[in-house]
Order: C-alpha cells, then structure tokens, then sequence
C-alpha cells in the first residue's frame, strides 16, 4: 500500500503547469476512434482512468499511437469498431463506463464491460434506462444497474429523455447513442451539466441543436478526425488553489488552466468565501477556454453552497470541504446527494476524514456541514480508494499541526499521477 507523509507547511510558492484534463481527455479517444481520419490529441491526460478508455478502443480494433504527451487516434468512422475478444475493463472510471455504454448500444455486436470494486458499486441504470428505451440490451446485476453489463446493440431510435440528475455522463451516453439513432434524440437534464461533448462534438463536425438544459442531436452525421489540445484540468488545479489560499505566506501561479464556465463553480464559490484568485491571461484553445490562475494566502468565510452551482463543482467539494475547514464560520454543501455515489460515498468519507484532523463536520442526506476556523491537528488519514480524498487530505495536512499520514494513495493515479512531484515542489 502507498502513503503519503505530510508535514505542515510555512509557505507555498511556484508557478505550476496543470497536466491534460480528465473528461477532455476521454472524450478526445472516444469521439478520434468514431471519426474518419487522424486526430492528433496534445497534452492527453496519461491518468490510469484515460488509459483504460485507451484500451477499451485497441480492443475494439482502433489503432492509437502514443508519443511523448501527443496521442494519435486513427479513427474508423461510426460503423468501425470490431467486437471486442475480451471483456473490456473501465476499472475505475465512471466516465470511461458510462460513455461507452452509449457507443455499445449502438453497435451490431455483444459486448461485455467490467470495473474495480468501487466502479462496481456504482450506479448504471441512469444510462441503461434511456439506452434501454432507445432500442438496446444491457443486461447486469438487479437489472442492469451494477457492472459487469453485457450489453447488445443494433438498431436504435431518437428518444426525448429527460434526466432526473444533471449528470454530463448520462447526457453524453445519450447523445452519443444519439448518433447512430434513427431520427432526433434530445436530452434534458435538471441543471446544466458540463458541456465538453457539445463542445468537442461541434469541432469534429456534428450539428447540435442546444436550449436551454436541452442538447439534440439527428443521425447521419460524420466525424472528421482533428486536431486536439487539452486543456489543464481545473479539477486537479482544486488542490493547489486550495492549498494556495490556507496555507501562510503562499502564492502560486497555476498555468493553462481550462476555465470552461460548467467547471468554474469552485472560483466563484471560493470568491464568494474571500479567495485571492486572479485569472490572467485569459485565451481560447480551439474549441475551450483556458487561462493561468494567480492564488494567494487569504483568509476565507464561511458559505452556503447549494442549487445550480452543485454539478459545476461537484468533483471539488472534497477540497472545498477542506477550505471550508480553515474558514472562519460554519460552509453548508447541500443539494449534493450525487457525492454518495461517486469513487467513495464523498459525504460520509469527507466527514469521517476531516473528523480525524479534529474538523467538526454534521452529515445529512444530501450535503454536510463543515464548521471551520478550528486549528486542524496532524491525523492518519486513509483515502477508500478515492483519489479525491487522498489529495484532499494531503492539502489539509500541509496546515495541521505536526505531521500527517495519507494511507493508501495510489488511486491518485486515476486523475492525477503528477500530484506528488508537483505537490513537492512548490513546499
Ligand atoms: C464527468 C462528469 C461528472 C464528474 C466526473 C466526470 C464527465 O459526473 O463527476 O468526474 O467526464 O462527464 P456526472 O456524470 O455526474 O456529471
């Protein structure tokens, strides 16, 4: 088993550059091996969770080059994948699962797909539902719900869904099933969701038609293979915006950071609680925005974070809870019941954690309540497997007291393998 040591930190300083973002990545594999042509993928994200949508391709016959940081897709078109020989293994990646359900549903072929222990507690029938209803078979344990799905494709028809939860992996599924269904498939979801599909959809060439929290697609449309730079995925930049803010004396300059405006929710909700966050240098990368974040020490204030802003921060509140923990006051995180069935119930693992560092926490059904301002004190923490706990209580032990330890870290490696050298760095 990995684990971290953390001691507490007198000052962070350093100018970083945030490695290839995560559903950016993924969808650059997926949407290269569906188009005809060459795509070209600058600053791919090598996480193991990408790899294992890398694989699951090659399986199914797509050749993908590897170089260096720059990844070469040679896509098929949309009828040009082969059954897969094997069964193919998302391990712990939701979005690889999810996506590909839809890209299986519609294939004329049997497939299988399966995934660690923590994938397999994770809930399926969100995507298998409208999938379902589209024409295709997907098979699994209580109906369906839980990997490993066989899954049989073939012909498919446009639905209108609407989604009760505002998840990008269900809307993407659909609309990727979309592609090949006959006629018009249009997804509704509660809240918007983050929008890389639509984004990167439109770049390979296919017409969207988008109001609103609905996005519709019609078959018959061709992707043409293209060039791709991914952005720095805000979500790994979380941490080290956090540790930036509570920890004394610190500044860091945070480089080529995708500030795409369904991923900012942690910029606003940090400003809102008193963050010293700059975003400079603000430019476009094809089809994303990016620009560089200057953070610094600041003292923060407790908040209220809840509604619409939930699926624009969803993946950060491990290490809001974290800067709500140094806070001054009481930060409420509501509306947020989708924690319960990420890579960790997030609610119950966050609280037991910040727990531990002596941070008063209260759980409730759908969010908890963090009451800050309290001087957090060294713990041996354990991660569950989930690389957003095990980042986020490195962060909380740079500002406790003495020394801490983060048990069991090697799941960083699924978003983000970088984390420890550049956590190094900048102490
Ligand atoms: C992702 C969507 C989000 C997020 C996940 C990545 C994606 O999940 O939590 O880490 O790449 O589409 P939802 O499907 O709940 O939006």
């Amino acid at each position: 088993m990995e684990n971290l040591k953390v001691s507490s930190s007198t000052g962070l300083s350093g100018i970083l550059r945030i490695p290839g973002d995560k559903s950016i990545s993924h969808r650059a594999i997926m949407f290269g091996s569906l188009a005809s042509g060459k795509t070209a993928i600058r600053n791919f994200l090598q996480s193991e969770d990408c790899l294992s949508t890398m694989d699951s391709f090659k399986k199914m016959g797509i050749k993908i080059r590897r170089k260096g940081e720059t990844v070469t897709v040679f896509g098929k078109g949309l009828y040009g994948l082969k059954v897969p020989k094997t069964i193919l293994n998302a391990n712990n990646s939701g979005t690889t699962t999810r996506l590909m359900l839809g890209i299986l549903a519609a294939q004329a072929f049997t497939s299988k797909i399966t995934g660690d222990k923590s994938l397999c507690k994770r809930p399926m029938r969100r995507v298998a539902d409208p999938l379902r209803e589209m024409g295709a078979s997907i098979t699994g344990r209580d109906g369906g719900n839980y990997t490993p799905l066989t899954i049989t494709g073939g012909l498919l028809k446009g639905i209108n869904f609407k989604s009760k939860v505002a998840s990008a992996q269900v809307k993407s599924a659909v609309l990727l099933a979309g592609l090949y269904a006959k006629g018009k498939t249009c997804v509704t979801e509660p809240e918007k969701s983050r929008d890389h599909t639509e984004r990167m959809l439109k770049y390979f060439g296919v017409k969207l038609e988008i109001k609103g929290n609905t996005v519709c697609v019609k078959s018959g449309q061709e992707l043409r293979g293209r060039k791709i730079e991914v952005p720095g995925d805000i979500s790994s930049a979380a941490f080290f915006i956090v540790a930036a803010l509570i920890t004394p004396n610190s500044k860091l300059v945070l480089k080529n950071v995708g500030i795409n405006p369904t991923r900012t929710g942690i910029i606003d909700a940090l400003k809102k609680m008193g963050a010293k966050i700059k975003i400079v240098n603000k430019r476009n990368m094809k089809f994303e925005p990016v620009a560089d974040l200057v953070v610094e020490t600041s003292k923060l204030k407790g908040t209220v974070i809840g509604g619409k802003i939930i699926p624009r921060l969803i993946d950060e509140i491990p290490v809001l809870a974290v800067a709500a923990a140094l806070a001054k006051g009481k930060t409420v995180f509501k509306d947020a019941g989708e924690l319960r069935v990420k890579e960790s119930d997030r609610i119950k693992t966050l609280c037991t954690e910040l727990n531990k560092f002596g941070v008063k926490t209260k759980e409730f059904k759908d969010g908890f309540v963090v009451y800050g301002s309290s001087k957090p004190r060294g713990a041996k923490s354990i991660s569950y497997g989930d690389h957003r706990i095990a980042m986020s209580m490195a962060v909380l032990a740079l500002v406790s007291e003495g020394r801490s330890e983060i048990k069991d870290t090697a799941c960083v490696k699924t978003s983000f393998p970088e984390f420890f050298k550049l956590f190094r760095k900048i102490q």
